[in-house]
Parts: structure tokens; sequence; C-alpha cells
């Protein structure tokens, strides 16, 4: 404490220390020797076990209390001074009396434990684009997995300097009294995640589980950020960048949006069929990105993170090797399951399941009793915490200060019905229209029910820090500001057959689709007017390798008006509920789109005549 040069920072300390009352105040510095001495504490007290070192070095498996593994949007607040600023996308609550229950909440919560102080930055350390934040946790799981996901320690206090920062308080909210046995995974079963925007706070309390409880991530460079990004001229956004090198060995970066366990990791880290010959794909992020207008009328992007904080089930050697490779040593595993040797599994990780493990849940688990019983080995929303340096695919710009500049934007949800594999919009602001009103099926991302389509403006329903309406408004302000705006691109790669199949591939695949795309950023790809858009024609995609019909392509194009009429009205739900600060552009651009399909009916009712 003592050695702290920043005043607001020694103040803030010892106000929660005085508030909930630690045993101990430990300042983060970083280093290895820290990570090592708490992972091992936390081995000593239970919560993690470590991965045997020959199969899974430096990496350990922690498991949460069951009732604690996934974000909690109910519980999720935007606490602005003006209950219509944070719009009704968002819980809201008066900050004076929110911040007035919390402190209840507060007070002696950190009773038995040391309380952690974790300078971070999100972004490169010292980026113009990055920001720091402080975290206050009495957990050190969050500790260790921060130290993955940002860059925290004294290198983070040395730019600091005297600043100013975000403040971002979290508790498990389970004090322990003296010799009371703690709980491996300590949580409670009252949880807040607050923020408060104006004051650029966070404050969380209840919850160990990832979204929740490192704050820099969701809470700080999505909530936070989208509203830092409003009032400063930036995007805060929940996409992956990514690099694409074509055979030629030009690089075009874009970035896409999906919904939470939609595979933007997968998408991330995408190996091309070897039929694709010389593109390669490179990792910037696979969560967040950071957007600003560069000097040049171009949108650059940093990852600000450091790790990926990627959903286990389903990932594979063949469904994303990066990531495998990514988990080979040094991870954080959370909810998988163990194996007899020590190391881990999930559904999906290999064809041919381990004969017996130890599930999440500390229960015995065999094939057998899966069938039977319908446990999983892992929870559906489990995850793996890896350092994004690990990645084999990492682009060599990652750490750029700069940033990557965007040459297009993809948009994607998680659609059964109805949206094609492949859409080009027609201009920014259509394009903004396609990202405000994609819907998606829900996933286990999220505590509630798995499945029902909701809409998910930019994949950002739960992460967008401000009224939406006035979020719609700000992309669109944001395309007259850049002369060389990104094209914007909407895909669907979860389109199902009558039998329920899926029609399309995806992984590697998707090359073919980001080939499409890049061909049109360049002006050298075909494309056909839709009521929707531009897409291509069979003959404008490279199939090299792939054993697609014309007919199964069709397929997966297909704009069915009367599918349409059906999802337009959908639409309706949410632009009735944003009404009030849409901009009179999204309506325009809604009537237009209906015009077009009208005129389709007219023409083809004019044919059958
Ligand atoms: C995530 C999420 O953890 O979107 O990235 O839920
Ligand atoms: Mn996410």
């Amino acid at each position: 404490m003592q050695n702290l040069k920043n005043e607001e920072l020694k103040r803030w300390i010892q106000e929660v220390a005085d508030l909930t009352q630690p045993s101990n105040i430990y300042i983060c510095n970083g280093s290895q020797e820290e990570y090592d001495r708490l992972c091992n504490e936390m081995v000593a007290s239970g919560t993690l076990k470590k991965l045997n070192p020959e199969k899974r070095p430096g990496s350990f498996l922690a498991c949460s209390d069951p009732s604690d593994v996934a974000r909690v949007e109910d519980s999720t607040y935007i606490c602005s001074v003006n209950k219509a600023d944070a719009g009704p996308n968002n819980n809201w609550a008066d900050p004076v009396e929110m911040k007035s229950k919390l402190n209840h909440l507060f007070r002696g919560c950190m009773r038995g434990r040391t309380m952690y102080v974790i300078p971070f930055s999100m972004g490169p350390i010292g980026s113009p684009i990055s920001q720091i934040g402080v975290e206050i946790t009495d957990s050190p799981y969050v500790v260790v997995n921060m130290r993955i996901m940002t860059r925290i320690g004294t290198k983070v206090l040395d730019v600091l300097g005297n600043n100013s920062f975000v403040h971002c308080l979290h508790s498990v909210g389970a004090p322990l009294e003296p010799g009371q046995q703690d709980a491996k995974w300590p949580c409670n079963k009252t949880k807040y995640i607050t923020h408060f925007p104006e004051t650029k706070e966070i404050i969380s309390f209840g919850s160990g589980y990832g979204g929740n409880a490192l704050l820099g991530k969701k809470c700080f460079a999505l909530r936070i950020g989208s509203n830092m990004g409003k009032n400063e001229g930036w995007l805060a956004e929940h996409m992956l960048i990514l690099g694409a090198e074509s055979p030629q060995g030009e690089k075009t970066y874009v970035a896409a949006a999906f919904p939470s366990a939609c595979g933007k990791t997968n998408f991330a880290m995408l190996i091309p069929p070897t039929t694709m010959s010389g593109w390669k794909i490179t990792t910037i992020g696979d969560d967040i990105a950071w957007i600003k207008p560069g000097n040049d009328g171009r949108l650059y992007a940093i990852n600000p993170e450091a790790g990926y904080f990627g959903v286990a089930p389903g990932t594979s050697e063949k469904t994303n090797q990066n990531a495998m490779l990514t988990i080979r040593k040094n991870t954080l595993f959370t909810n998988v399951g163990l194996t007899e040797d020590g190391d881990v599994w999930w559904e999906g990780m290999t064809e041919t399941p381990p004969a017996k493990l130890i599930d999440w849940q500390g229960q015995v688990w065999t094939p057998e009793i899966a069938a039977e019983t319908g446990r999983k080995a892992a929870h559906p929303n489990a995850r793996f915490t890896t350092p994004a340096s690990e990645c084999p695919s990492i682009d060599s710009n990652w750490e750029n200060p700069e940033g990557v500049p965007i040459s297009a934007f993809i948009f994607g949800g998680r659609r059964a019905t109805t949206v094609p594999l492949i859409t080009e919009t027609k201009d920014w602001d259509h394009g903004v229209y396609w990202a405000a009103t994609i819907g998606s099926e829900t996933t286990a991302a999220a505590v509630g029910a798995v499945g029902q389509v909701r809409r998910d403006p930019f994949a950002m329903l739960p992460f967008c820090g401000y009224h939406m309406g006035d979020y719609f408004a700000h992309w669109m302000a944001m395309g007259k500001k850049i002369p060389n705006a990104p094209k914007i691109f909407g895909v669907n790669w979860f389109r199902k057959n009558d039998e329920g199949k899926f029609m399309w591939a995806g992984y590697g695949d998707n090359m073919r689709v980001l080939e499409w795309i890049i061909g049109r950023v360049k002006g050298t790809a075909d494309a056909v007017e839709t009521e929707i858009g531009f897409a291509p024609t069979f003959k404008d995609m490279n199939w090299n390798g792939l054993p697609i019909t014309e007919e199964q392509f069709k397929q997966l194009s297909k704009v069915d008006a009367s599918e349409w009429t059906v999802e337009l009205k959908l639409q309706d739900e949410l632009i009735e509920k944003l009404k009030d600060r849409l901009p009179n552009k999204f309506l325009e651009i809604r009537k237009s789109i209906e015009g077009r399909f009208r005129s389709a009916k007219a023409a083809l009712n004019e044919v059958t005549l």
C-alpha cells in the first residue's frame, strides 16, 4: 500500500477495506511467481485440481457450484442516472438506491478472506485505444483468470501514474467466520452485476463465474466500454477480429459479431480446407473489439483482451485445431470432466468418450451413465481460459497499439430457418438495420431457456450498456464519419433442412464465405440482388473440394417471402420496444424492405397470370 503512488487508488482501497473488512490486502504484481503461488494455494484449498503435467502442463481444473455456471442476465443492471438512458434492453436501478443496497451486501463480506487488488489494462499497455481499470476482488480464482485474460500488475500501475481508472469491485459474497471451513467454490445465491456508466464503476456481488466476475470482460470492455464509445466517438463491440491472407499474400482484416456460444472462437481460428490452397487465417481476438476511426478514414480495431475464455464443449481437433493447440498447456479449465489420467474431457472433444471420468459435478461418469441419465461430463457452458500468445494462428499485429484496419463487418445469428447463408447489405445504414434486427436461438452462455429465438441486436443484447435505440443511432452516425466504411454482411451457419439437419458444414468451410466477402470488398466477386441485399450465386463461390450441389446451395440461400413476412413481423417487437429513440432512417429501411417483397410478389403474380 505504502508504495502505491495513485492517490485515488489508495483512497478507494482503504474505503473498500473499511467496508468489507478483509483479513489481508494484497496488491497483485502480475508475476509468474504470484500466479503459481495463488494456483498452489487454490490446489491446497480444493478450488483447483492440478492436471497431469505430462498431459496438460501448467494447467488446472476448477468446478463451480452448480448454481454458478453462467452469466446472470436477470441480475445484471445498468444504473444510469436517468432510467430512460438504460433503455428497455437493460434492467435499470436507481444508482443511489443500488449503491445503498450494495453497501449493505458488501459490509463485512470479505471477512476471513484476502482482498486482492488487480490493476489491469484492457488492450496493449500504453496503446492510445487501451483503457486501465482496477479490480478489487476476494477471489484468487478471479486473479489468476484476470492474469490470463488481461494485462495485470505493476507495469499497469506504472503507466497509470496518478490518473483515474475504472473502479471494478467484486466479491463472491461469502465471508468466513473464524474456523469456518471454506467452500471449494464460494458464492452467494444473491447476485448483483451492476454498472454505473456516468461514474464508470462496476460492482459485482455473489458470483465467481467468468462473465459475472472477470470484470474486464463483459462489464468493462462492453457495458462501460459501449458508453465510453458513444460519448467519445468509437465502438466497443462483441466481435472477433481475424486476418485473412490470400494466396497472393494480401491481408484483409474483418470483424464479426455472433451471440455467445455461436462459434466466434472457432471462426477466429479457422483453418481453411486444404483444397482452398494458399488461404491462411490469423487471429487477433475471439470475443471483443474496440474500434476507432483512424486518420486515413478507415476503422481500426484492437482486441482489448489478452486471452480466450472459450466454450469447451464441441471444441475438438476437427472443429478448432488451433484452440486445441492453444490449450495444450498453461490453461485454466472450468466445469469440464476430469479423466482418470488427470486430463480434461468434454462432450465433442473426441469421438470416443473416455470409459470413465469424474464429471464437472464431482460424480463418476461413464458413457453408459450418460446414455441412461443424460448427465453431461462437462457443463454445456464449461470454459477454458488460455493465453492468446499460445495460439498458433495469432496475428503478428495482435498487440499493435494502433490496431488493424477493418474491411468488413460480419453479423450472424443461430437460425434454423429464414436467414440465408450469406447476404451483403446494400450500404452502411442497411447493414446497421441488418445487424440491429438479427435474431438468434439462445445458448447455455446465459442462465435461462436454451433454443428460443430472441432478437439479439449486434449480438450485444446482454452487453450494450445504454439504450439500444441510441446505440443504432451511434452506429449510423459513425458511418457518416468514416469515408472508407467497411462493407457489412450477414451470415447464418445454422440453417437446417426439413429433417432438422444442419445444411452447412461450417467450421473450415466458412472460408468459402469469407473468400466471397473479401472478393466483394476488393470488387472482384459477383453477386445478384435479392429482396434483402446482395448474394452470391452458385458460380460465384469457390467449391473446390466440397461436394455441394447447386440445389443444396439454393436451399441454403433461399429468401422465402412467407418466412420473411413472419420475420419482419417478429422484428416489429424490437421496433415497438425501441421506437422512442430509433433513428428515422431505421424505419425508412424497414419500409423499403417490405416494399421490395411487395414488388417481388406483384411481379410473380404478373408472371403467373
Ligand atoms: C462470453 C459470452 O463469455 O459471450 O464470451 O458469454
Ligand atoms: Mn462473448
